[in-house]
C-alpha cells in the first residue's frame, strides 16, 4: 500500500484473463452506506461473478483515515474480482474514466428534518461532483444518486455535466419499491421474490406513490388481493414515511437496506430486468406530463444497458393526484437550487 496526503492505493492484484475490469467510483465510501455497499460490489452481486472491478473511493479529508481502514478491510476480504482499490479526496481522481458512479457521500437527516431540508447542506456537493464527472468520467458512465434529497441532487449533478447524456443520471427510489414489496410480502405471506411490477412514482420524499395497480403477488393482482383502504392508507403511509421510522428506531438512517437497494438498482441497469418493471428516477423527457428535466421516479425496464421508461400505462385519478403532488414538490426543490444548476 502506498500513501500520500490525499491518495491511498492498493494495486497490483493479478489479472487472470477474465473480462476487462470496470472502474466503479463510490463517494462517501467510509460512511455507513459505503460500508455495506462496497462489500456487495466487490463480491460480484452487482456486476456479476465474471466482471472484475477496480474501486475508486472518494471521501472528504476528515474521512480519509476512516477510508484507509475500510480499504484495509476490503483488502483483507481478498475478493477474487477486485483488481485495485484507490482512495482519494479528489473527485477528479475518483471519477477518472469511471464506468459506474454511486453518489452516496453527503449528510443524512436527523429525526426532526425532512429530506428536502438537506438541500442547502448537500446540494453544493453535487455541483463540484457534476463538474468532475463531466471532466473525467467515461462518456457512457452510469450514475446512481443516493445522497439526499436524491432526486434534486441528481438534477444538480446532471445540470453541471453537459457532456454526459441526462439519461445516465439516475436517483434511487428502489429502496421505496423494496419497502413496498416488503409490506405486501408481510401482509400476504407471499415471499418477496413472487411480487413483481410494484413501482414508485415521483420523489424520494413523503409524497412518493407506490403504485399497486400493476403489481402481481404470486400470480394474483395486488388490487384484488388487498383492499383499497389499506393500499391508499396504511400501506402508502408506511412506505412513504419508513425512512423517518428507521431513523427514530435506529438513531441513524437506513444503511444496509439502502446499500442493498443501490445494488438492486445498478444490477438491474447493468444486467437487465428481463421484462420486469422497476423504479428508477431519471430526468423526465415529458413522460406522463412530468416537466422536462425534473428527476422523477417512473416505471422502467432495463435492456442492453439502457433504461426504458414504460410510458403507456393508464393513469387513474388517484395516481394523477399523486403524480401532480410530486411534480409540485420537485418544482419547489428545483426553484430552491436554481443557482446551483449552472444556467
Ligand atoms: P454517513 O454520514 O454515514 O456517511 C456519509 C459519508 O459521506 C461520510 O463518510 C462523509 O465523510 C462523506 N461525505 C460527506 N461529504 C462528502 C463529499 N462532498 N464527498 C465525498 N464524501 C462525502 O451517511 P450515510 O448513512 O452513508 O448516508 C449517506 C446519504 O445517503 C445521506 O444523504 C442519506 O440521507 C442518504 N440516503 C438515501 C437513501 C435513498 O433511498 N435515496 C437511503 C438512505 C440514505
Ligand atoms: C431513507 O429513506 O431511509 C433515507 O432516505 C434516509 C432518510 O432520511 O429517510
Amino acid at each position: 500500500m502506498s500513501t500520500d496526503s490525499n491518495e491511498i492505493a492498493i494495486v497490483g492484484m493479478a489479472n487472470d484473463g477474465m473480462k476487462k475490469s470496470i472502474r466503479v467510483a463510490v463517494t462517501g465510501a467510509a460512511g455507513n452506506i459505503g460500508y455495506a455497499l462496497l462489500w456487495r460490489i466487490a463480491s460480484g452481486d452487482c456486476f456479476g461473478m465474471n466482471q472484475p472491478v477496480t474501486l475508486q473511493l472518494l471521501e472528504i479529508p476528515p474521512g480519509m483515515q476512516r477510508l484507509e481502514g475500510v480499504m484495509m478491510e476490503l483488502n483483507d476480504s481478498a475478493f477474487p474480482l477486485v483488481r485495485g482499490i484507490l482512495g482519494t479526496d479528489d473527485p477528479n481522481v475518483a471519477f477518472k474514466e469511471a464506468d459506474v458512479i454511486f453518489l452516496v457521500g453527503s449528510r443524512p437527516r436527523t429525526k426532526d428534518m425532512d429530506r428536502s431540508d438537506l438541500v442547502a447542506a448537500n446540494g453544493p456537493i453535487f455541483v463540484g461532483q457534476g463538474k468532475a464527472i463531466d471532466a473525467v468520467a467515461s462518456s457512457k458512465v452510469k450514475i446512481i444518486t443516493v445522497g439526499n434529497p436524491c432526486n434534486t441532487n441528481a438534477l444538480i449533478a446532471c445540470a453541471n455535466a453537459p457532456r454526459i447524456p441526462p439519461r445516465q443520471f439516475t436517483a434511487m427510489t428502489r429502496l421505496d419499491q423494496n419497502r413496498a414489496v416488503g409490506q405486501m410480502a408481510e401482509r400476504s405471506g407471499v415471499p418477496a421474490s413472487k411480487i413483481n411490477d410494484l413501482f414508485i412514482w415521483g420523489n424520494h420524499a413523503n409524497t412518493m406513490y407506490p403504485d399497486p395497480r400493476f403489481a402481481m403477488v404470486d400470480g394474483k393482482s395486488a388490487t384484488e388481493l388487498f383492499d383499497r383502504e389499506w393500499l391508499q392508507g396504511d400501506f402508502l403511509d408506511t412506505v412513504a414515511t419508513r425512512g423517518k421510522a428507521i431513523i427514530v428506531a435506529r438513531g441513524a438512517s437506513s444503511a444496509a437496506s439502502a446499500a442493498s437497494a443501490a445494488i438492486d438498482h445498478m444490477r438491474d441497469w447493468w444486467q437487465g430486468t428481463d421484462g420486469r418493471i422497476v423504479s428508477m428516477a431519471l430526468p423526465s423527457e415529458g413522460w406522463y406530463g412530468v416537466p422536462e428535466g425534473l428527476v422523477f421516479s417512473f416505471p422502467c425496464r432495463c435492456e442492453n444497458g439502457d433504461v426504458i421508461v414504460v410510458d403507456n400505462l393508464p393513469i387513474d385519478s388517484f395516481a394523477q393526484m399523486k403524480i401532480d403532488e410530486n411534480i409540485a414538490v420537485l418544482l419547489e426543490e428545483r426553484d430552491a437550487v436554481s443557482e446551483l444548476l449552472g444556467k
